[in-house]
């Protein structure tokens, strides 16, 4: 058994983030969200994994390597423009060669991992095992209807769905999908669409069988949804302290201080985490919110939020909320007169001003 996961694209729903950044190394609960995918494979006992790449090869490919941080092997696949998930499978045909193989989004997280859904797919002469959810905004996604226990058919991003099955950005296949993948024709969108070549595949009369997820899953390429995802997963995260915390300090519920952090005159009310080196001073951290490595917090009230890597917030006054702050990003109070509000923003920043 082999894994692909697909971390080309271009993640324009994320920006500006993206702009700097490959989506699926934006850190949620302090960890790429591709590390927790590979991390999900390794746990069902595949470590052969093919990683299909974009523009942002070199980024994913400096933080990823050889995969030897997790004991696994990785082969990386240039895909030269987002053409479609077929299309990454159609690449990836030499390095699948006959395997039955996981594909997983690059983006996407699920509660539980896919260890149950590899045994079950493994003990199965199925040809293709599709994870669905129950969701109440399935027109967002692929849909699927079932019929007797199979798939029957898969629309992608319906006006009108016919079930509230959505499909999780995980699939099983066996090697008939590379047929399907070399017959059909791109969307509307201009795509090679993988619920088309699901499709090809039920009308063939191959077996199609779904997997009903039960448990959370997050797609997270929009902001709002990688929020969640963080208070999902931090929720989950047990209690580490490797940093130091003085005796001013106070952390209450389930608190992840990561290494060379320090907590001084500061309240930390979890769920939350704390990134290596990252300084907290006079303020206040509240539930849910991921501080990445090496930032500043000071005279500063925080929650529901993530910050990421070398970012500086200090003496502000209202509490931030709700907030995504990206990299290297500064939020100070200015002294300058006369006072007003002075902004550097990138394209597709979003600011809300008391
Ligand atoms: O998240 C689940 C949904 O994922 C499914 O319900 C849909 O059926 C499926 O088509 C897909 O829809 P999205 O519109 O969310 O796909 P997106 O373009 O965001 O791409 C998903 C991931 O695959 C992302 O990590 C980038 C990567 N990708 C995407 C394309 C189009 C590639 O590696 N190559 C590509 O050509």
């Amino acid at each position: 058994m082999k894994a692909l996961i697909l971390s080309g694209g271009k993640g324009t729903r994320l920006r500006p983030l993206t702009y700097t950044c490959a989506k699926q190394l934006v850190p949620v609960a302090n960890k790429p969200v591709l590390f927790r995918v590979i991390e999900a494979i390794v746990a069902a006992g595949i470590t052969d994994i093919g990683i299909v790449v974009g523009d942002t090869a070199p980024e994913i490919k400096a933080a990823a390597g050889d995969g030897s941080q997790w004991e696994a092997k990785i082969t990386y696949i240039q895909q030269q423009a987002p053409l479609g998930l077929a299309h990454a499978v159609k690449i990836s045909e030499d390095f699948l060669t006959n395997d039955r193989f996981v594909m997983f989004l690059g983006d996407n997280v699920i509660e539980g991992g896919v260890t149950a859904l590899v045994e079950q797919f493994t003990a199965s002469d199925w040809n293709a095992q599709i994870v669905l959810k129950s969701v109440p905004n399935p027109q967002q996604f692929g849909v699927a209807e079932l019929d007797s226990g199979r798939i029957i058919r898969l629309v992608e991003k319906p006006a009108e769905p016919k079930s509230d099955l959505a499909v999780v950005g995980i699939y099983m296949f066996d090697r008939t999908i590379f047929k399907a993948v070399n017959s059909i024709e791109p969307s509307w969108r201009g795509e090679l669409e993988i619920t088309d070549a699901i499709q090809y595949l039920v009308d063939e009369g191959q077996k199609v069988y779904p997997y009903i997820h039960k448990g959370w899953w997050i797609d997270t390429g929009k902001m709002e949804d990688m929020l969640t995802a963080n208070r999902l997963i931090l929720e989950a995260l047990e209690y580490r302290m490797e940093g130091s915390v003085d005796s001013k300090s106070q952390l209450v519920g389930k608190v992840i201080i990561e290494e060379g952090a320090e907590i001084i005159n500061s309240v930390i009310r979890g769920p939350a985490i704390i990134g290596e080196h990252t300084r907290i001073v006079n303020s206040y951290i509240g539930p849910f919110t991921s501080i990445y490595h090496h930032c500043l917090i000071e005279e500063t009230e925080i929650e529901f939020s993530m910050v990421l890597e070398n970012s500086r917030i200090v003496d502000i006054e209202q509490r931030i909320d709700h907030s995504l702050i990206g990299r290297n990003v500064e939020v100070t109070k200015s002294s300058v007169k006369p006072r007003a509000y002075r902004l550097v923003l990138g394209d597709h920043s979003r600011v809300g001003i008391l």
